[in-house]
């Protein structure tokens, strides 16, 4: 352990004492984990120096690296984005070695019974129209949520309309009620009414919002035992704070929202081939953990299309807005969207995400990055370090407000 300067600390450096400021209030517990602003934010408060063992968190960094760049070695190593995420990806892993975690071993990656599951379509005589028509036969898209859209598409839609609308469904309404009160829109007063969420946010941006939520309740009914459906909603809806953070860091009249439930709804493709194909997407799951390959690539190699394939067919067939199919078909080829711009922040938070899980220890495979759709955004690679930051700030609660 020794005393390490402020200014010369690094990010990704485990403190080994709770760092105080002057007057003793603990600014950084004993375990807490350096970040770029902590130089600047520390000298501020008056704080000249902190205890870090840097000899053992250069080994806990370098663990740290080596566990990390399995998950990465899919992607693209020269892109200047994933150089980005994976310094960030890594000091949460370090942080979390700091604590006593044990990474899985390939045995635990593993661990898990798929002889119960059977698909319900022959995996090799079922295609994407094939597997969408088999569910869209079934189940019809909630009237409700056809109603959402044409007021969303309407010229005509207003705040009483909308609320009308929305207050027919009780679950919905608390839904919404929680998003608009959570961190996603850090409102100083509480929004207690759909009325006042509409008039706060915006009449269109709420219709966004419901069909996204009243889509998620369309897929409640997924055994959990079929797919770990947390751990895929926690995907889902951290990629959609990034992509809200995103079109937010791009400039104004992007209409976040939009981007929030494009995120939010990215990989929804993957649940109508769980839902049609558990045994055989739970093996594309198992096979890309074992081999370190994206889900994408997996289900490609095994499956022999993938879930945007499955997205195009569903999203037509319940004539979703454009805007927001768009978005979501393209988020692993964004170059082939009409607006390749735009579906760039659906890629690049959905690979933002991928990292934040393989920080917290989950086992996500970084599929390969398009860099040049990302330099449409606008936004530098070495500004996605905020984008990191103020996800932080929103993320568990925001998450929770759906569970
Ligand atoms: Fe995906
Ligand atoms: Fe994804």
């Amino acid at each position: 352990m020794s005393k390490v300067r402020t200014e010369d600390l690094k990010p990704g450096l485990i403190v080994s004492e709770d760092v105080k400021s002057p007057d003793g209030r603990v600014i950084l517990p004993k375990g807490g984990r350096i970040e770029a602003f902590h130089p600047m934010l520390l000298k501020g408060l008056g704080v000249t120096e902190v205890e870090a063992d840097s000899g053992d968190d250069e080994k806990l960094l370098q663990a740290a690296a080596d566990y990390t760049r399995e998950f990465f070695s899919y992607a693209n190593p020269d892109s200047p984005v994933l150089a980005e995420l994976f310094l960030y990806a890594t000091g949460l892993v370090a942080q979390r070695l700091a604590t006593g975690w044990v990474p899985p071993t390939l045995g635990e990656r593993m661990a898990q019974n798929v002889e119960h599951l059977s698909d319900v379509l022959p995996a090799d005589e079922a295609d994407p129209e094939k597997i969408v028509r088999h569910e869209t036969e079934l189940a019809s898209f909630p009237e409700s949520s056809l109603r959402l859209k044409a007021e969303l598409e309407s010229p005509k839609a207003s705040i009483g309309s909308l609320t009308k609308l929305i207050g027919q469904d009780l679950g919905l309404s608390a839904k919404l009620l929680k998003l608009a009160n959570s961190p996603l829109y850090n409102f100083a007063e509480p929004v207690e009414s759909i009325q006042r969420a509409v008039t706060l946010i915006g009449l269109r941006e709420v219709s966004t919002l419901a069909l996204g939520m009243a889509t998620i309740n369309y897929f409640q009914g997924i055994p959990p035992e079929l797919v770990d459906m947390k751990s895929f909603w926690r995907h889902s809806i951290s990629c959609g704070i990034f992509a809200k953070i995103l079109s937010q860091a791009m400039g104004s009249g992007m209409n976040p929202e939009r981007f929030f439930i494009a995120g939010l709804l990215h990989d929804v493709g993957r649940l109508i081939m769980f839902k049609k194909l558990p045994y055989a997407s739970t093996e594309a799951l198992l096979y890309a953990r074992e081999n370190f390959v994206p889900i994408v690539a997996a289900e490609a190699a095994l499956i022999g299309y993938t879930h945007t394939a499955v997205s195009q067919y569903l999203l037509a067939s319940w004539k979703f807005p454009a805007m927001l199919a768009d978005l979501i078909n393209n988020h692993h080829s964004p170059k082939a969207a009409p607006d390749p711009r735009l579906a760039a922040i659906i890629h690049t938070a959905d690979a933002m995400s991928n990292a934040v899980e393989i920080g917290a220890g989950r086992l996500y495979v970084l599929p390969d990055f398009d860099d040049e759709s990302f330099a449409l955004m606008g936004l530098p690679a070495s500004g996605l370090a905020k984008v990191f930051a103020d996800y932080e700030t929103q993320a568990e609660q925001t998450i929770s407000a759906f569970f």
